[in-house]
């Protein structure tokens, strides 16, 4: 690029025409090439993500110009999510750190969080427990959404707890938020002390077909956070055979499974699924509750 390029404005105009000469992939943050370009100038210029519009005019240096320009071909070159090089992403409006340990946050359950899982939630949860955790996000933003709750964090991946732990000390949530090594609930004994009020779980859910055709970006994501079995429902299978076992009475189980939600439909007919509504597309999110659960329980096997 040509040294005279100088304000904030134009090396984002910058970044937009080259992201969108390049065939790089949108999912992970953002969904257009201007948007990509924020994301990775705002982080050499440690500018907050609602920064305003009348810094466009601002001079960026020389030094700073160069920084920026690589990130953008590093995305490109190496079709790596943005939220990876900046080591940093965004979800319920809480910064997490991430690496290539965990998934870039992107869950819709994040707008059922906002709404405090209203009106499957009647009264505040005491204890929740975000099974698949990753990097926290989920769990660690249900603890902002209800202050008084107890919140336990579980993964089946030591690496990703490790981000999960940086998260959670960087919210300074230690006293409330606790992460276990789970393969699902094998480290939960099923007693009274371990019924949650309110399961959440962004699971692995990508079938065989789907897996093989992702964009190149979702290869630098961990294979265990994305695969799950041919039609996308291993995990999902057990979760619904054992997750009454650690609710409460009154608790619920919510559940995203993206699109093989079709499959999920068709596995289990006679289940009456609650497929939750989004303000942005199908989330592919449902809620059963206990007594559903253990109603059903015949079908789940
Ligand atoms: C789709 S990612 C979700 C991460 C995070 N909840 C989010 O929304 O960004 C799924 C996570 O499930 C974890 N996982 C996969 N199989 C598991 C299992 N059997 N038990 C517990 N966690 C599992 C993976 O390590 C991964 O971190």
């Amino acid at each position: 690029m040509s040294a005279q390029t100088k304000t904030v404005g134009e090396m984002l105009e910058y970044g937009q025409k080259l992201f969108e000469q390049s065939d790089i992939y949108f999912g992970h943050g953002t969904d257009n090439a201007w948007d990509e370009a924020v994301y990775l100038l705002s982080s050499v210029l440690n500018l907050p993500p609602d920064a305003d519009r009348s810094l466009l005019d601002n001079s960026v240096s020389a030094d700073d110009q160069e920084k920026i320009t690589a990130l953008y071909q590093r995305r490109i070159d190496e079709r790596v999510p943005a939220p990876y090089i900046t080591k940093q992403a965004w979800f319920c409006t809480l910064p997490f750190y991430v690496d290539e340990r965990v998934i870039v946050p992107r869950s819709p359950i994040a707008e059922l969080i906002y709404n405090q899982f209203q009106p499957w939630c009647t009264e505040s949860p005491k204890k929740i427990l975000d099974l698949c955790t990753g990097s926290g996000c989920i769990g660690i933003a249900c603890a902002y959404a209800f202050e008084r709750a107890q919140v336990v964090l579980c993964d089946i991946s030591p690496e990703a707890l490790e981000v999960t732990a940086i998260n959670i000390q960087q919210h300074d949530l230690d006293s409330r938020v606790t992460a276990i090594e789970s393969d699902l609930f094998s480290s939960f004994e099923s007693s009274a002390n371990n019924s949650f009020d309110l399961i959440v779980s962004n699971p692995p859910y990508v079938d065989a077909d789907d897996l093989a055709q992702m964009p190149d970006e979702y290869s630098h994501e961990p294979d265990l956070a994305l695969a799950s079995g041919d039609d996308g429902l291993d995990f999902t299978r057990r979760l619904l055979r054992e997750a009454a076992n650690y609710l409460t009475e009154q608790g619920v189980l919510i559940v995203e499974v993206g699109n093989s939600s079709v499959a999920l439909e068709k596995a289990f007919p006679q289940v009456p699924f609650t497929w939750l509504e989004f303000s942005e597309g199908d989330g592919g999110v449902f809620v059963l509750t206990r007594t559903q659960l253990r109603q059903y329980a015949d079908c789940f096997g």
